[in-house]
């Protein structure tokens, strides 16, 4: 507890992102994960690995991008500081720890930076208007990456808003559905769109198992997106037994994708008619 106060005091974070609740977020996280690494190692050293062998197979190592740098525990940033001449780290927040650690290496650059575009108008929002469109884009120093790695947020950046949204107002359940796979794939055409090699990393869906691991429950992380067969697949025991309740267990499905490219328009769903698509 004491370490987590920490951390909400001297973590440098704007007012906005502070009251969307993105430093608490990323402070339970760290929290989470300090009580369960264990179970979340193969997850970490899964989504390390593919990055490395996104890495190891441009040919270029100017700039390498990482976006949701989060924590860095799923993130090989030493190796990929050794590799590329600058390491670009984009959070909507950095703890102080994490910033700590970047500062002992020299080419990292760390930016606070909302991906999704929607932080000011979800705190400006009122009853009656529409939901803000999502507008992704990254900042001038992020352009042109050899690598751009999109690290385990792509569910993460519908949550807060619409956990903020739903905390102080009754929103439609199908609008705020449809809300959220705009946002996924608003950032989904932004990674499409850039020009180095992508990887993506993300989860797909949470199960929620009994204490013998049977299934209760299954939510659908994309919101429809269907992202089609990913590259590599495996599963993530975000919470054991007891971390979230002493009846279920909460694990993820991930995907990992080494060199994302957007599939055709059939293959990622429904209300994706928008997005460039790539031949
Ligand atoms: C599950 S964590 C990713 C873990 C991270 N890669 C690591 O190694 O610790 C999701 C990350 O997405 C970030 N995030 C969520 N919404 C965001 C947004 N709109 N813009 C930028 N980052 C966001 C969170 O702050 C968090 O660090």
């Amino acid at each position: 507890m004491l370490n987590e106060l920490f951390h909400y005091y001297t973590s440098p974070c704007p007012k906005i992102y502070r009251r969307l609740g993105y430093l608490s977020g990323l402070i339970a996280i760290q929290a989470r994960y300090k009580r369960v690494a264990e179970q979340w190692r193969p997850h970490l050293e899964n989504s390390r690995k593919l990055i490395l062998q996104a890495a190891s197979e441009v040919s270029q190592r100017n700039k390498v991008v990482v976006l949701g740098s989060g924590l860095l525990i799923d993130v090989p940033l030493q190796e990929l500081a050794k590799q590329f001449d600058s390491v670009i780290l984009i959070d909507i927040v950095h703890l102080i720890r994490v910033r700590s650690f970047c500062r002992k290496l020299d080419n990292i650059v760390m930016l606070e930076h909302d991906i999704t575009g929607l932080a000011e108008a979800v705190l400006s929002y009122r009853l009656g208007m529409a939901l803000p469109c999502p507008s992704a884009k990254l900042p001038d120093i992020a352009q042109d990456a050899d690598l751009i790695i999109s690290c385990n947020l792509l569910s993460q950046l519908a949550i807060t808003p619409s956990q903020y949204l739903q905390k102080h107002f009754i929103i439609d359940a199908e609008q705020l559905a449809n809300w959220q796979q705009e946002i996924i794939a608003s950032h989904l055409s932004l990674l499409a769109d850039q020009s180095g090699r992508r990887v993506l990393l993300c989860d797909a869906c949470h199960n929620y198992l009994d204490k013998e691991g049977r299934l209760l429950r299954r939510e659908e992380m994309l919101h429809g997106i269907n992202l089609g067969e990913a590259e590599q697949q495996w599963s993530w025991l975000i919470a054991p037994l007891g971390e979230l309740d002493g009846q279920y267990q909460l694990q993820s499905a991930v995907f990992g994708f080494s060199d994302w490219f957007l599939p055709n328009k059939n293959v990622i769903g429904r209300r994706f008619g928008s997005l460039p698509i790539v031949p």
